[in-house]
């Protein structure tokens, strides 16, 4: 917010001093910070609703299938600007899981972002989804530098970065693995990380079947 009100201070107070290329680089960073700025508290936002929400337990039937096609649609662009495939791997006739449709589909815009950004360009990111003891199990691996074991457990701490210029120049805000976590705990599901240096990081997340899609045990 400093650089914003910094620069545009500058631009008023001495506007007759600068000239038209130096006012429109000033402009320029005063928008991209002002962006930034507005996906922080758009995150901040998005992490307080799902804290209000922490105690009811999300009851659509949501077909885990159907939010994985739109999120790879999603990030379609993102993954054409860094040269990379999204494969989609999902079972079939995966039951539903009980879940907020939209919080789903949060959980996987900022696992799929993260692979896009942080694996090798040019190589493929793969989601699945699969059946296992009556949960969905959901994974998101890319071929990337990885992430330090002493790193892994502090990830989902509100900006918490293993490299915050990088995460920070790549758009991110260092809040959507904490936005992940949240709505995974909301569900009743697990989320765990799995990296290993030089190779690439998986994302597991692990949702319970709704109860009617259950399979019946008499
Ligand atoms: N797939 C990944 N590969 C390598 N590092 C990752 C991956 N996903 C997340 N990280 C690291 O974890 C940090 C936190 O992720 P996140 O909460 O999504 O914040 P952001 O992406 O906005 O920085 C990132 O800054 C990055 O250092
Ligand atoms: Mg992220």
């Amino acid at each position: 917010m400093s650089t914003v009100i910094g620069y545009a201070e500058t631009l008023r107070e001495q506007s007759a001093d600068i000239d038209p290329e130096t006012r429109e680089a000033f402009l320029a960073i005063v928008h991209d910070e002002a962006r930034r700025m507005q996906r922080v508290v758009e995150d901040l936002i998005s992490l307080s609703r799902i804290e209000a929400e922490k105690f009811t337990t999300p009851t659509e039937a949501v077909d885990v299938g159907q939010m994985v096609e739109v999120s790879i649609e999603s990030a379609r662009r993102i993954a054409e600007r860094r040269g990379s495939q999204l494969v989609a791997r999902v079972a079939p006739e995966l039951p539903p899981v009980a879940a907020d449709r939209g919080q789903i589909l949060q959980v996987l815009d900022n696992l799929i972002t993260n692979a896009l950004r942080y694996g090798e360009p040019g190589t493929p990111v793969t989601v699945s989804a699969y059946l296992q003891d009556a949960m969905v199990h959901l994974t998101i691996a890319d071929q990337g530098e990885g992430i330090a074991p002493e790193h892994i457990r502090r990830l989902t701490e509100r900006f918490y970065r293993v490299d915050t210029s990088r995460s920070r120049s790549l758009g991110g805000t260092g809040l959507g693995l904490s936005i992940v976590k949240h709505i995974v705990e909301r569900h009743r599901g697990r989320l765990n990380i799995e990296s290993e240096l030089g190779r690439g990081t998986t994302a597991h997340v692990l949702l319970p079947v709704a109860a009617a899609a259950e399979p019946s045990l008499s």
